[in-house]
């Protein structure tokens, strides 16, 4: 018989989704009639913007002709959608178009980046956190057990309500510390001074920062840095992840990018110093064969003057829920975090998570996801998401109201 990776042996079951799914399953089998409204989910629920849609067709029309067809694309992305990026989001900040590598998901890269780094490196990870980054690490077999909501192995780093969910660095060295702001589950947003702090600790500490910033696009206060790029050093110790998921409802037709600039050397066994690079383009062109012409188009649009006014929409529609859903449980009294510059609101709750989860379900049919499932530290609160209709969204809030 075949002999299975037997790190994936140590990974523990997704137990919070399917948790959440047998519990509303349970609640419809006792109450068919309940109208359950979900804020739970971490996907989006708008359209794709109509000048994506429209450049993706007249790229498939293309596609449909001898004379205009393309077959495989260049492994790192179309120069098209790398110059637009580097131009649009990166002005000013000193990325070439080469420096971004286009793909299919930032979860996806977030996971592959772990190709290029070696066996024997220590990772920090945020907790609460989202789990990608420690699921991955597990299957790359830097977990040695599992105790009560962790993995040994890994370092934590603490997420409370006294440091707003923006862990500081530890007190001795890790090799690899995944950052993620705006966050995902706390909706916390660091400042270029909290940011400058994790910078200058990776540059002392020989350390690499995993940047992710899939929802980077919902920072609307000028003081936030939305790029890692804009702190000072972040060039020689950073690579940013960025996804156009929430950005432009792009959870389905799958584009992303990652940021890998050419400065940030890795050492072999020997001291020898490497490109990263180099060796994630080595890596991609080797395991990925590129995202398809027409997706890429379509994310090309939406940094066309009339894709910025769509995508505009759609976050400040997103961010409406945000504010009602903060007004709301800030009127009851309840302490949260995120909500401003970041979809998710994360509540504290007075009891763990899961007994809040299930008032909630039981007394207002409504669906959140508990905190404890993104961490040891995420319990005793909840993390509500604005990717719904206003009328959901109004409609639960109205439910709660009546729970609370
Ligand atoms: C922090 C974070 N990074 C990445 C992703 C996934 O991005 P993508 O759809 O580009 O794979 C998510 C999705 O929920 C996320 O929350």
């Amino acid at each position: 018989m075949i002999k299975m990776n037997p790190h994936f042996a140590m990974l523990t079951s997704s137990y919070l989704f399917s948790r959440i799914a047998e519990k509303v399953n349970e609640h419809l089998k006792q109450n068919p009639d309940a109208d359950i409204i979900k804020l739970g989910i971490g996907d989006v629920t708008r359209s794709l913007p109509e000048v994506s849609v429209k450049a993706m067709k007249r790229a498939a029309d293309e596609l449909g002709t001898e004379k205009a067809f393309r077959g495989y694309g260049p492994e790192q992305g179309y120069d098209f959608l790398r110059k637009a990026i580097a131009e649009h989001d990166y002005r000013g900040l000193d990325i070439e178009p080469d420096e971004i590598f286009i793909s299919d998901g930032a979860k996806c890269d977030t996971g592959n980046f772990l190709d290029i780094l070696a066996h024997d490196i220590s990772v920090a990870v945020p907790d609460p956190v989202y789990p990608v980054y420690v699921d991955t690490n597990v299957m790359a077999g830097r977990a040695t057990g599992y105790h009560h909501g962790r993995y040994e192995g890994l370092r934590y780093l603490e997420g409370t309500p006294d440091n707003d969910f923006i862990p500081t660095p530890p007190s001795d060295r890790v090799d690899l510390i995944y950052l993620c702001f705006p966050n995902n589950p706390t909706g916390a947003v660091a400042t270029r001074d909290q940011l400058q702090v994790w910078v200058d600790y990776a540059l002392g500490a020989g350390a690499l920062i995993l940047f992710d910033a899939a929802y980077e696009r919902f920072i609307s206060d000028r003081n936030i840095p939305r790029s890692i790029f804009e702190i000072k050093g972040a060039k020689e110790c950073a690579v940013e992840f960025r996804s156009f998921s929430k950005t432009a409802g792009f959870t389905g037709t799958r584009c992303a990018f990652t940021v890998v600039p050419k400065v940030i050397r890795a050492a072999d066994d020997h001291g020898k110093r490497h490109s990263l690079h180099a060796l994630w383009n080595r890596r991609q062109s080797t395991k990925f064969n590129g995202v398809s012409y027409p997706v890429q188009r379509a994310a090309e649009a939406i940094y066309s003057p009339e894709g910025k006014r769509e995508v505009d929409e759609r976050i400040s529609y997103y961010m409406r829920n945000a504010r009602l859903i903060r007004d709301a449980v800030q009127r009851h009294g309840y302490n949260c975090w995120g909500g401003r510059n970041s979809p998710y609101v994360w509540i504290e709750t007075g009891t763990d998570s899961w007994s809040f989860f299930d008032r909630l379900l039981y007394e207002a049919s409504v669906v959140i996801t508990p905190g404890v499932g993104f961490g040891r530290m995420g319990e005793g609160f909840i993390r509500i998401s604005a990717f719904n209709s206003h009328e959901n969204v109004e409609h639960a809030l109205r439910r709660i109201e009546k729970a609370l």
